[in-house]
């Protein structure tokens, strides 16, 4: 496994990251969900990823679980605030009150002192930025969060919430969590190059569009049973890829991987990892042969033939629309 600088921090974070979305506390059983953070583990994955809405908190109950009895230095642990957690108007959102209460959350359920990297999950609408700001630097003080990090943020929103930090003197942001993956691009045009100036770097969601670019999802056929589209959840979130045009495309991409001598989930793993911007690549798994699958794509580097290969057989399919970056217009 190989590591990259979390931003222009000192913090070291493992080029694949493994995350609970969807599978801890829903889709797999507690048996499967240990066993792929220990399959992570076993192959050299420090970095860990997870959100207090998870399964409704229970993925970072399952995490907690998974990892106690495991040296709290030799990992880094990654979560999130925003979307709700309870029924009430203040269960939700970045105000300084949420913000306070879903961190002793999170920290209890993740059996810890604190997390490394504690994000924003969306940008809330609803609060002052200086009030999330203030909070988070709060929780930097206390020791209950080390890093503070934005996800699905706009380059406007990021350079706001850095020129506030800088104003006020609170600690900077340091990382920005997008969805990001050969088929999903949107952070290029705008987020990258603001992240790149200011030394923020990108932790990557969805590097494998949620299975789609393994190839397993042939068009005009039912999807393969115990996947994320025949989960009543996941299926909800992969829906969208689901594209017959786009599934054949994808089909196109194995011989490109056959010729590297890689599987299709190393390609896609392999490709987000290529941007210099990226620190980590976050690979969710159900089973511990796909986390032993996805992180041979650490030390990878694709060509420059490669990706261009990639580019003319994705064409059109590809979304690169910097105004698909969006946070809910209210709060949740
Ligand atoms: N910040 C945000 O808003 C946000 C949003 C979404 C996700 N995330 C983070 O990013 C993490 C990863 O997201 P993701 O789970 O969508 O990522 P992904 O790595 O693109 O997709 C993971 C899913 O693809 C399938 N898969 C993975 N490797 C495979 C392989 N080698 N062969 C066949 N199938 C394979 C598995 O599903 P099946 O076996 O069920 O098909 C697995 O659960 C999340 O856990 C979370 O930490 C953040």
């Amino acid at each position: 496994m190989e590591f990259r600088h979390l931003g222009r921090s000192g913090l070291m974070v493992s080029e694949i990251s493994y995350g609970n979305w969807i599978t801890h506390g829903s889709q797999v059983e507690e048996d499967a969900a240990r066993a792929c953070v220990h399959a992570a583990l076993d192959e050299g994955v420090t970095t860990f990823d997870t959100a207090d809405v998870y399964a409704g908190t229970r993925a970072e109950e399952v995490l907690g679980r998974a990892l106690e009895g495991v040296r709290r230095e030799s990992l880094e642990i990654f979560t999130k605030v925003y979307w709700p957690t309870g029924t009430g108007p203040n269960d939700r959102g970045l105000s300084r009150k949420h913000i306070m209460e879903s961190v002793n959350g999170s920290l209890r359920r993740l059996r810890t002192d604190y997390v490394d990297l504690y994000q924003a999950h969306r940008f809330d609408v609803e609060t002052p930025l200086e009030e999330t700001l203030r909070a988070f630097d709060d929780l930097v003080r206390q020791g209950k969060v080390l890093y503070v990090g934005v996800s699905e943020w706009t380059a406007d929103q990021i350079a706001r919430a850095l020129k506030i930090a800088d104003e006020m003197g609170f600690d900077r942001l340091v990382s920005s969590q997008p969805q990001y993956s050969m088929l999903w691009r949107v952070i290029e045009a705008e987020v990258v190059p603001l992240c790149e100036k200011e030394g923020l770097s990108q932790i990557v969601w969805s590097p494998i569009a949620q299975g789609v670019l393994t190839g397993k999802y042939l068009p005009g056929q039912p999807a393969p049973a115990g996947s994320r589209a025949t989960d009543p959840t996941g299926s909800g979130f992969i829906g969208r890829m689901l594209d017959d045009e786009l599934l054949r495309r994808v089909q196109e991409l194995k011989p490109i991987a056959a010729d590297l001598g890689l599987t299709m989930a190393q390609l896609a793993v392999a490709w987000v990892l290529r941007n210099p911007n990226v620190s980590s690549a976050i690979v969710g798994a159900t089973r511990p042969e796909q986390v032993r699958d996805n992180v041979k794509a650490s030390g990878v580097r694709l060509d420059d033939e490669t990706m261009r290969r990639i580019d003319e057989v994705l064409g059109d399919v590809v979304e690169r629309d910097p105004a698909k970056t969006v946070s809910p217009a209210t709060r949740p």
